[in-house]
């Protein structure tokens, strides 16, 4: 049987890869900021520009599991909810389970705002998943590089879902296009993986049924720097913050940012499959 051995060592190259995203201790402790901050209205954004435009391929994946027979949702990291409100016409209720209040409030307000029945649960997947029932369709979008310890993230998500899973991700790393910011400010280098096809990989030893995955491109006026706010000045902010630099060096990465055009599409993979696979397959239960 090599396919056990497999998924531990497609799972440790995972969790090796993330290792390598620590931020050099000599530049974070020198920081006066928190380099990793979520700034919730930032998704908060990004929900809204959800909710006022559903469309792209994940959002089809999901509705085309609820469009005929409406059901149950749960997001898990769900920010603001950007992944599940698009759903909320077909969703007889949506769970959204976050590590962070704030998300959870910024969800609960805009869930109240669209009239879908709703419930938060506070706490880290997976072991929130003890106190989550299973739902008809499981949304996960812009979590995954987040997690370390990925094929029990992976297992709880297959095993509360009835009908679909659909895990949205960005190719590389969310912040991989810093990666040359980081040489221009700090002299580093950052790493460039892991990638998407690694977690398709993953998934693929998990033996999941139906897995498919599809790279598209979505647009989005705040993608530009992938800081997901709309003006320099905002993200040159954060900017500076995520690279370790004060307040006083905001125009020097401005000035870099103006360099940097990815324009207005970003590059998107939507994973889906079919649960229950993964769960019987021991990876998780
Ligand atoms: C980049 S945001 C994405 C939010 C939302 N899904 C979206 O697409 O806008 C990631 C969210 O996942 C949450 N998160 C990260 N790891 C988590 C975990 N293991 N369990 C629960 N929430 C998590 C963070 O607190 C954050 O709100």
């Amino acid at each position: 049987m090599s396919r056990p051995a497999d998924l531990s060592a497609l799972a440790q190259c995972w969790t090796d890869a993330l290792a390598a995203w620590a931020i050099p201790p000599h530049i974070v402790d020198a920081a006066t900021r928190d380099p990793w901050m979520l700034p919730v209205l930032c998704f908060s954004g990004r929900a809204d520009r959800a909710v006022n435009d559903p469309a792209g391929v994940s959002f089809e994946r999901a509705a085309e599991a609820l469009r005929e027979n409406p059901g149950s949702v749960l997001d898990v990291g769900a920010g603001a909810g950007a992944a599940s409100l698009p759903l909320a016409a077909w969703a007889t209720t949506i769970t959204a389970v976050d590590g962070k209040a704030p998300m959870l409030e910024a969800f609960a307000e805009r869930a109240a705002a669209a009239g879908v029945d709703h419930r938060e649960v506070l706490g880290s997947w997976p072991a929130a998943a003890a106190d989550v029932v299973p739902h008809d369709v499981v949304v996960v979008h812009h979590v995954v590089y987040n997690v370390a310890d990925i094929v029990p993230f992976l297992g709880a998500l297959d095993a509360k879902a009835k009908r679909r899973v659909v895990l949205e991700l960005p190719p590389h790393h969310p912040l991989s296009w810093m990666n040359p910011l980081w040489k221009q400010f700090h002299g580093v280098d950052r790493p460039v993986v892991p990638i998407a096809g690694d977690l398709v990989e993953i998934l693929g030893a998990m033996d999941v049924a139906d897995l498919r995955t599809d790279y598209w491109q979505q647009f989005d006026p705040a993608a530009a720097d992938g800081s997901d706010s709309e003006s320099l000045d905002e993200r040159s902010a954060l900017v500076a913050q995520r690279l370790c630099l004060s307040e006083a060096r905001e125009p020097d990465v401005a000035a870099a940012l103006t360099d940097i055009d990815p324009g207005y599409h970003r590059d998107v993979v939507t994973i889906s499959w079919t649960p229950g696979s993964a769960s019987r397959n021991g990876t998780h239960r």
